[in-house]
């Protein structure tokens, strides 16, 4: 409803394909609060390059990033309204509709991004998924964004203790204030386009992330160190308006379906070589000083968070969890 019917005009809008014009004319908001040099940033790109040069620019794809449009506090509401069509936020921030989605907050859960494909590309990441489908939302893919590291001003963490008394800025969820709490820290909640000012400030003493999000967000200019943990990861779930993604005719959902998919190997070809250039960057600068935990303090981490996971090991869908191993 609302998009209009004719495609008469497009034959004049530079459409090469000839079959462009079958498309609905409709404009499409994208809204996400990562810096577009960034693989979800550049997923949304290709999502919008190939929704448009394949509609013969019939459908329009707006992307707003750095949370210009909508921030962590109201982009989920605004997807809800129908105000935007497709948000990707942490799968964490969908924690209060199914616990299951903070599962990739796990401590050292997940090895590398062959693992975590195997995952989301098998029966249990379909699972995982279709859980957001209610309150007329719907999942279409995971995106990834890293592994997560610590930033922090106060002093270099190479173990548990380090992090005493620190107060941590985390995407939030029970799962990772959990971690924090077995630290000895606190896990505060803040949007993460408000985070910089919260560093700046001293709100909260640090902040965990993945590479890419911590050197583009410029964390190096209001943190002094860097701990490279690896000890949860960063991953993203790909929501639409589940009344407007049902009304569309079926060629335009093949079509936003297929953008989909090409979208997601972007962010996958690109995530593991962004990660490697944001830590060269950052090395580059020189402003923060890095600590990469050796294996012995890592078992040190992963013993002292067991608890965490023995204790959310219940309140995760079992099936999700077997899928892992
Ligand atoms: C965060 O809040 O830390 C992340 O979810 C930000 C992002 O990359 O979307």
């Amino acid at each position: 409803s609302g998009c209009g019917s004719s495609g008469s005009q497009n034959a004049a809008s530079g459409n090469n394909s000839g079959t462009g014009s079958d498309y609905p004319k409709m404009e499409i908001k994208f809204s996400h609060v990562a810096a577009p040099d960034t693989p979800k940033g550049q997923s949304a790109l290709k999502f919008k390059e190939f929704v448009e040069s394949k509609s013969g620019g019939n459908i329009s794809v707006k992307v707003y990033p750095n949370g210009q449009l909508y921030g962590d506090n109201d982009e989920i509401e605004a997807l809800q309204a129908n105000n935007v069509q497709f948000i990707a936020p942490s799968s964490a921030k969908l924690g209060g509709f199914d616990k299951s989605f903070e599962l990739f907050d796990l401590p050292f859960l997940f090895k590398d991004e062959k693992h975590l494909e195997a995952f989301e590309d098998g029966q249990a990441g379909k699972q995982l998924l279709s859980k957001v489908n209610s309150n007329n939302m719907e999942g279409l893919a995971f995106w990834p964004n890293g592994f997560k590291h610590i930033t922090n001003s106060k002093r270099p963490i190479a173990k548990p203790e380090d992090l005493k008394g620190l107060k941590i800025r985390t995407h939030g969820g029970e799962i990772i204030n959990d971690v924090y709490t077995a630290l000895g820290a606190a896990s505060t909640k803040l949007a993460f386009n408000e985070t910089y000012q919260g560093l700046q400030l001293g709100t909260v003493d640090g902040q965990e992330n993945s590479l890419v999000n911590i050197e583009t967000q410029k964390y190096e200019e209001v943190q002094k160190y860097l701990t490279l943990t690896n000890h949860a990861r960063s991953e993203y779930v790909v929501v639409t308006n589940k009344k407007w993604w049902d009304g569309l005719n079926a060629k335009t959902k093949d079509l936003l379906t297929q953008a989909m998919k090409e979208a997601t190997s972007v962010g996958r070809n690109l995530v593991e070589k962004e990660e490697k250039e944001a830590l060269d960057n950052i090395k580059k600068h020189n402003k923060m000083q890095i600590h990469q935990l050796t294996p012995e303090e890592r078992q040190t981490f992963l013993k002292t968070l067991k608890p965490v996971s023995e204790k959310w090991g219940k309140d995760i869908d079992p099936n999700l969890l077997k899928a892992i191993d």
